[in-house]
This record gives structure tokens, sequence and C-alpha cells, in this order.
């Protein structure tokens, strides 16, 4: 079975996102496309990157990247919490996808985006890019407007949609899961 990894973005005291992170984990396992892990970027706890290579070398020094080397190349699919913080993604965010390469590449990710006035859709918006630059393929946002969320809680339709979002990143790990396999040098094919 594929397994996604629910990456949440946001390590503060009181923060929504450890609340959203175990909704959708529910809502992911009842799924039943993927074996569903979450990575809390708070119990991480990874520091600012403080690899003298690029990621891209795949050379670490650290414990701590290896530990999320293996973390992340486990997964074949990738939720990413994305709580928008002054217009973009947040710090703790960034450093985790800056600390790694290979390791995101060519693997699905979808993003669950919560935030005020846009319902951080302008933090999806600036991750997107990033995860563009890793080489992952975005394959769609859900939204959840946290002031209409206070009256409504978490609704159906906000569970639909991030069971449509599950089903494109089941549907994307399938084609892309090729381009991962370990390709036959040429002039050895059978
Ligand atoms: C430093 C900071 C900046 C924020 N900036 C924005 C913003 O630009 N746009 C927005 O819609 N919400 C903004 N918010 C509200 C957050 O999206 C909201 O508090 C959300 O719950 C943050 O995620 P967290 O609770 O998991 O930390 C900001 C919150 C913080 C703490």
């Amino acid at each position: 079975m594929p397994r996604l990894l629910i990456i949440t973005s946001t390590t503060r005291p009181g923060r929504a996102g450890t609340e959203l992170a175990a909704w959708a984990r529910d809502l992911a396992v009842a799924h039943g496309a993927f074996a569903v892990e979450v990575a809390d970027l708070a119990e991480i706890g990874l520091p600012f990157l403080d690899e003298a290579e690029h990621a891209g070398s795949g050379i670490y020094e650290h414990e701590h990247t290896h530990a999320w080397s293996a973390t992340v190349d486990a997964a074949d699919a990738f939720l990413i919490l994305t709580a928008e913080y002054n217009r973009g993604i947040t710090a703790p965010l960034k450093n985790a996808l800056d600390f790694l390469y290979r390791e995101w590449n060519d693997k699905p990710v979808g993003f669950l985006a919560y935030g005020m006035s846009s319902s951080g859709l302008r933090a999806a918006e600036m991750a997107s890019q990033v995860a563009v630059a890793l080489a992952m393929v975005p394959v769609g946002v859900v939204a959840l407007p946290l002031r209409q969320l206070r009256d409504t809680g978490l609704t159906a339709h906000h569970a639909e949609g991030l069971r449509e979002l599950l089903d494109s990143l089941a549907r994307y790990d399938g084609a892309l899961a090729t381009l991962r396999a370990p390709q036959v040098p040429a002039g050895q094919a059978a």
C-alpha cells in the first residue's frame, strides 16, 4: 500500500494545526488508499538548516537530517497542512522542505490550507511554487476558512473536499511511481 505522509507546518503552543492534522489523519485512514503517517514539525524539532552541503548532494552530517530524510524518503505522497503566516508559508515548513531534495522528487503533494482572510490560499500558492522547485507534483488544495469554522466546525463539505484531494494523490502516485522506480540501464533490458 502506498504511504501518505501528513506534514504539519506550525509549531506554536495552542496551534490549530494539531486538531486539523488529527482530522486529516482520521479521514485519510478511513479513505483507505494509503498507509498514513503524521510528521509533526513541532515534535520533530528540526533546527534551522545546518548542513554544509546542498541537500541535492545527499551528504548529511547530522542525525536529525538522516532521520528527517528517512521519514520523507519512505513516503509516496504528501499532504501538507499549510497555515498562512503573513501571507506566506510558515518558517518551520520552508525550513523542513529546504533540508532535503531527492526525497521529495517525483512525488505528488496536496495542500490542506488554512487561515483567516484567504483561508490559507496564498500560503498554498507559495507552497506549491516551492514544491515544484523540489520536483514534487502539486495536485490540489483544500482551503479551510478558520473564521467560518468557528461557527460551523469541520463539515461534510470539507471532508468531501479532502477525500477528493486524497483520490487525486492516489491517482498521481500511481502515475509517478514509474518515475521513482529504479531505472534499468540502457542495453541491460530483458
Ligand atoms: C504570525 C502569524 C501571522 C499570520 N498571518 C496571517 C495571514 O497573513 N493571513 C491569514 O489569513 N491568517 C494569518 N494568521 C492567522 C493564522 O492563519 C491562524 O492563526 C492559524 O490558526 C495559524 O495556524 P496554527 O494555529 O496552526 O499556528 C497569522 C497567524 C500568525 C500566528
